[in-house]
């Protein structure tokens, strides 16, 4: 799997969005882009298509949940909007992660990259315990949501940077790890709690980068877009 910069294009709108991919018109940059329910919920599946017309490539980050059926139906719908990676709650189990994949692959048997959410990095220790009912700690849940997901069939899981090494160690070098929480050393956090930056998501062997706001938000976002793409890929 290669290594890429996806910027999270939180925008809720089509004018929004389109309005920041322009900046990169001839600059010979085309960001992979993660496209989230904020803005898929808004204009629908036609956002995924113009984007992926304008040749970016996509992360449709609608993190499924439903019955193995539901689910599998559903993937085949994304399979052919030609998205490049989306994701669902590993918590579905594997019955139903092992459907997505079915739902996924298309005629050709080329599918879009599928990961997994484990635990929501929102939901705390207390949370899991004492609402959900979880009692084993957070980061074994996490691992056996991992490896749930690897046995399954899919390429990969959503998880912090500083999770990433222990991901690779259970589920192997090419389970996908794919990291949001990322800041420039000098950048404001905004609501992100642990943070790393890109160098150093590279040094802890994130495979993919989120980035949102320190390249939506940024004065020029196309050099900040370059910035990241230097420090994670050099
Ligand atoms: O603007 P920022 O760089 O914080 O954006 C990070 C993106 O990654 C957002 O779209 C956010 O929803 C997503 N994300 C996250 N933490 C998770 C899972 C997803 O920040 N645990």
């Amino acid at each position: 799997m290669g290594k890429d910069v996806i910027v999270a294009c939180d925008f809720s709108s089509k004018q929004a969005v389109m309005d920041f991919l322009d900046k990169f018109e001839g600059t010979g940059k085309k960001p992979f882009v993660k496209i989230g329910m904020e803005l898929y919920y808004a204009e629908g599946p036609a956002i995924v298509r113009e984007i992926k017309a304008r040749g970016h490539k996509i992360f449709l980050d609608l993190k499924l949940h439903d019955i193995p059926n539901t689910v599998m139906k559903a993937m085949s719908v994304l399979s052919r909007l030609d998205v490049d990676m989306c994701n669902l709650h590993a918590a579905g189990t594997s019955a139903m992660m092992e459907a997505a994949i079915k739902g996924l692959t298309r005629e050709d048997g080329t599918r879009p990259i599928l990961i997994a959410v484990t635990q929501l990095t929102s939901t705390s220790q207390e949370a899991m315990t004492n609402e959900l009912l979880i009692e084993r700690p957070i980061d074994e849940v996490v691992l056996s949501y991992a490896r749930n997901a690897k046995r399954s069939g899919l390429d990969g899981v959503v998880c912090s940077p500083l999770e990433a090494g222990k991901v690779h160690e259970a589920c192997g070098a090419e389970f996908v790890t794919v990291t949001p929480g990322v800041r420039f050393a000098e950048g404001d956090r905004g609501d992100q709690v642990r943070v790393t930056t890109p160098a150093r998501a590279k040094e802890l062997g994130s495979d993919y980068i989120v980035v949102g706001r320190p390249i939506t938000a940024a004065a020029d976002p196309v050099a900040a877009y370059e910035r990241c793409i230097s420090e994670f890929i050099g």
